[in-house]
């Protein structure tokens, strides 16, 4: 596998000023801002209004995005002839923005883009993340939820942003369990990222840095927050999205989806759930890599990695048990038949009876 990242980086407090320049260098003339409804109503819209010039805005992209909703806001962005897409937001938000910009000019839906190789580059695509976890500010993949209520991830390299602006200062609102949910997302993410069967030096740089700065910095972000540890977790998500980017994440992203659609848990709560687990089934494949990530958070066994990795999520609020998120053991089948799937960079496969032993595990 090679590095590619096609997205220019700009990362540091108040680089949101740098907006304005780089619409100008991209020739866009008319974009449109996707963020939440809350955005609206802040400082960082009103600066928006009185430094941009003429922008549209859609605020209607919920959680766990819908493709209809991806389609509502193509439609508007295509209808009033915006040139540029710019998203502020957490991991939906952006998930959204980078394929509304790849539907310039396109009338159908989205989810023509399942299947697909080749997508042709839409409108330039502005990232500015407001949660410190999803990294989808510099990756290709978007995560959407089908009609059926399926989550199905999509991945394009016409997906990348064009720019990616992080500023920490746009994470100093983010309420505590946002912050510690996508703050476990970011952890995970650079874990699995880890551990990938594809991973390669650069991804490991990458995230060995968000690990330990994720490790090191997320409690103290969700509980008693200032703006040095809002940097070191937008640094990790950062990190976590150029190394996981690359390689994909790994079974627990793909047992995520089904806690998320059954239960509502929170994707980066979803994902973490069964994180420890995963950590001692792949060390007995992947030993050394494990014991690497071992010495990243300062631990000197497989052992004691998988106490301090359950410590920090409790540390966090995440919750670590299934009966903690109303799943009972009923479910089990349903869970099952949706997880088996495998991912090639996942470092070992995992059968139904394997996720059998694990649902009950983690009961
Ligand atoms: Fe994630």
């Amino acid at each position: 596998m090679k590095y590619s990242l096609p997205t220019k980086i700009i990362f540091g407090e108040k680089t949101t000023s740098q907006l304005p320049k780089e619409l100008v260098e991209a020739n866009v003339h008319r974009p449109l801002v996707i963020c939440g409804k809350h955005f609206i109503n802040s400082g960082k819209y009103r600066w928006l209004e009185e430094n941009l010039g003429f922008f549209d805005t859609f605020s209607e992209i919920e959680a766990n995005p819908g493709t209809a909703s991806v389609d509502a806001a193509a439609r508007f962005m295509n209808e009033r002839g915006c040139d540029g897409v710019i998203g502020i937001g957490g991991g939906s938000i952006l998930d959204s923005a980078k394929v509304v910009a790849c539907m310039r000019g396109m009338k159908g839906s989205v989810r023509s883009f399942y299947g697909k190789t080749k997508i042709k580059p839409g409108a330039p695509f502005f990232a500015l993340p407001t949660t410190s976890g999803s990294g989808s500010e510099v990756t290709k993949y978007s995560v959407l939820t089908l009609p059926s209520g399926e989550k199905k991830s999509l991945h394009n390299d016409s997906f990348y942003a064009k720019v990616a602006i992080v500023d920490p200062e746009l994470t100093y609102t983010c309420p505590p369990q946002t912050t510690a949910s996508s703050g476990i997302d970011a952890f995970c993410q650079s874990i699995e990222a880890y551990w990938a069967r594809n991973a390669i030096p650069e991804t490991d740089e990458h995230a060995r840095k968000a690990i330990e700065l994720a490790y090191g910095s997320l409690v103290k972000t969700v509980k008693d927050p200032d703006r040095y540890v809002r940097k070191d977790m937008a640094l990790a998500s950062l990190n976590s999205g150029m190394a996981f980017g690359q390689t994909g994440t790994s079974a627990c992203h793909t047992l995520s989806y089904a806690f998320t659609k059954h239960y509502g848990l929170v994707h980066g709560f979803a994902v973490a759930i069964t994180l420890p687990w995963f950590f001692e089934f792949y060390s007995q494949k992947r030993k050394q890599r494990c014991l690497e990530i071992c010495s990243f958070i300062g631990a000197k066994s497989i052992e004691e990695g998988k106490e301090k990795i359950l410590g920090l999520m409790k540390a966090i609020g995440a919750p670590t048990r299934l009966d903690d998120i109303g799943c009972p053991r009923s479910d089990f089948p349903k869970i099952i038949a949706i997880s088996v799937a495998q991912r090639p960079q996942n470092p070992r496969k995992h059968t139904k009876k394997d996720l059998e032993k694990l649902l009950n595990d983690i009961y």
